[in-house]
């Protein structure tokens, strides 16, 4: 079975489940800001699994791209990747434990026929805070798994993907991967032969910034595949660089290095794994830099770079581009921003190695007269100059100076705790502990929308991207200059108005069509689904429309709940795209 197979079969059966699709998202999260990047296909539907009522209806379905960078010093292996394509289905506040285990079974063994004898199951064995999963064991009993294929572990738990947000237990299947050898009777989370291939996570409650567990207002479930594992157990291979999805890319690499794939698996994994995540992260609209998910980006890069170093590649990057290209051919954005992909690439390559000379004059300077370089020292060539630990090596072993892995993992360690304290600040703000704040945001950030096109007199203006906090709101928009102090006035003002007059915001379902027809505003580039909600703010004594905008909410019902509305900045975003920052005081 090829990807775009597996992903049609998964729809279809969903949608013969009465499940609507939604669109696969950007890798950027819109309005969700616990985290960078979406990491599962449940992100974009943070509101609605609090209770907010979906414009699709309660059952929904969709195969979603996701980038995860928590995990990135395990990619190497077989089943690990920072970019992988998720089959997600949810319930929203409809079935519950019976109905989604039963779906997923049934399209497990029945439209994937993968084999009973291969197939084992993990519930959750209990806290002191939420008690033992009988319920999700009784229904995979009633479906004719063995017990002892059943465990029942304390760590069945997902989410929030943040520090907040929707969490609880989950339900797992693993596929037993060896050909040639039957599958224990016994599942062992420890025997890394079981492959996790799906997770119907029991989406209940809600984890606050206190740490608190309160319940969801509606029982949801969220499911997750990975498409990759999917493919790889599906097709009796046992290595997921060994599929479709990867082995062009890797059949490149090893061509460039004239090194071969056995005896090389861990650097080219990573290099295939690194320069895929770049090509995606950069069609969604990021670009390296030091700060939040340019900082990512460059990591990714920069660790493609230094891997591809230990297989002797020298400026290789944008010759991988294509394979991934091609591997997603589906994915219009790649095309599409295929440029870009290369300029950004390549530029940062370059960098990268200028970063990379200095850092050999400095191991030369450490190492010169020297026996022995410190775990400090080989820290700093880590992390200052980005030197993987296999260059340290190497290089140690080239000069004949001695270098201890043991020191070096020390002073990592140390280091990483100390960059989780950082994230753990970073992250304490999420979508559903500051949902009025956010909310509110949102609904100013309609308001500018339309204010900028009544005061600058421009109607072609349009939205080009958005991004909320609990602080402030960002709105970027298509326009060649700089504001004047007196328009930039005129358009608070403009705003303060329509805030004073406690207008209703009026939220709707219908077509796509319909509401492109009524003038709705919509994001440029965004991909919209078939049934959408439009949200209205309306002036009930002149009769006229203020702002209308196709839009998943949440908003705030009257204007009036909004507060002063200031600029605090106006800025060029790039070319022909200006930035406004504001906020609510
Ligand atoms: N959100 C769940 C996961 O990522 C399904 O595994």
């Amino acid at each position: 079975m090829n990807r775009l197979e597996l992903i049609k079969k998964y729809i279809e059966y969903f949608k013969s489940k009465e499940h609507k699709e939604i669109p696969n998202s950007s890798l950027v999260p819109e309005n969700d800001p616990t985290v960078l990047f979406t990491t599962a296909g449940m992100h974009p539907l943070v509101p609605f699994l609090a209770g907010e009522k979906h414009p699709l209806g309660k059952r929904l379905v969709n195969v979603q791209k996701c980038i995860r960078t928590v995990d990135i010093e395990e990619v190497g292996d077989s089943f690990h990747h920072t970019f992988f394509e998720m089959l997600g289905n949810w319930s929203l506040g409809d079935y519950w434990k019976e109905g989604a285990i039963k779906m997923t079974f049934e399209f497990h063994t029945k439209v994937l026929k993968i084999p009973i004898e291969r197939y084992a199951v993990t519930c959750f064995a209990g806290n002191k805070e939420v008690s033992k999963d009988e319920e999700s064991k009784k229904v995979w009993l009633s479906l004719g798994i063995p017990e002892e294929r059943i465990s029942l572990f304390k760590d069945n738990w997902w989410g929030p993907a943040g520090l907040t947000g929707p969490c609880g237990p989950d339900t797992e299947m693993f596929y037993w991967t060896p050909n040639d050898i039957p599958a224990p009777k016994k599942y062992n989370s420890k025997d890394n032969r079981w492959v996790e291939i799906g997770n119907n996570v029991l989406l209940e409650y809600n984890k606050t910034k206190e740490g608190k567990l309160v319940p969801l207002k509606q029982k949801n479930i969220d499911f997750g595949g990975g498409v990759e594992r999917t493919l790889t157990v599906l097709n009796g291979l046992n290595d997921d660089y060994m599929s479709e999805v990867f082995l062009p890319l890797i059949k490149k690499i090893e061509e460039l290095s004239k090194k071969s794939y056995k005896g090389n698996e861990k650097e080219m994994r990573i290099v295939a794994d690194h320069v895929k995540a770049s090509v995606f992260i950069i069609a969604n609209g990021v670009t390296p830099s030091n700060t939040e998910r340019g900082y990512v980006l460059r990591r990714l890069i920069r660790r493609a770079v230094r891997y591809g170093k230990v297989l002797n590649l020298q400026d290789f990057i944008t010759k991988l581009i294509q394979p991934v290209l091609e591997i997603y051919k589906d994915y219009k954005e790649l095309e599409k921003n295929k440029e870009k992909i290369f300029s950004e690439l390549k530029e940062e390559e370059k960098r990268f190695n200028s970063t990379l000379e200095n850092g050999l004059r400095t191991f030369n300077k450490i190492a010169k007269d020297k026996k022995e370089i410190s775990g400090k020292e080989s820290f700093l060539l880590y992390q200052s100059y980005g030197f993987p630990l296999e260059m340290i090596e190497e290089e140690c072993k080239n000069n004949n100076v001695k270098f201890s892995k043991n020191e070096f993992k020390k002073e990592l360690l140390k280091h990483q705790e100390l960059s989780k304290t950082a994230s753990a600040g970073k992250f304490k703000s999420g979508l559903l502990d500051n949902s009025t704040q956010t909310t509110r945001l949102h609904t100013a950030t309609h308001l500018l929308n339309e204010a900028l096109r009544q005061v600058l007199k421009r109607k072609d203006i349009v939205q080009k991207g958005s991004n909320i906090t609990p602080e402030r709101l960002r709105f970027d928009f298509s326009f060649e200059r700089k504001l004047t102090d007196e328009e930039k006035k005129e358009v608070e003002n403009w705003i303060n108005d329509k805030i004073q007059k406690n207008f209703p915001v009026k939220r709707e379902e219908m077509t796509l069509k319909k509401a492109v027809e009524e003038g709705a505003q919509s994001e440029f580039g965004t991909k919209y689904p078939e049934i959408v909600s439009v949200y209205t703010v309306y002036d009930e004594n002149s009769k006229k429309v203020v702002s209308k905008e196709i839009c998943t909410g949440p908003h705030v019902k009257k204007t009036g709940e909004l507060g002063n509305f200031k600029i605090i900045k106006e800025e060029a975003s790039s070319a022909g795209i200006r930035r406004i920052k504001a906020i609510l005081e």
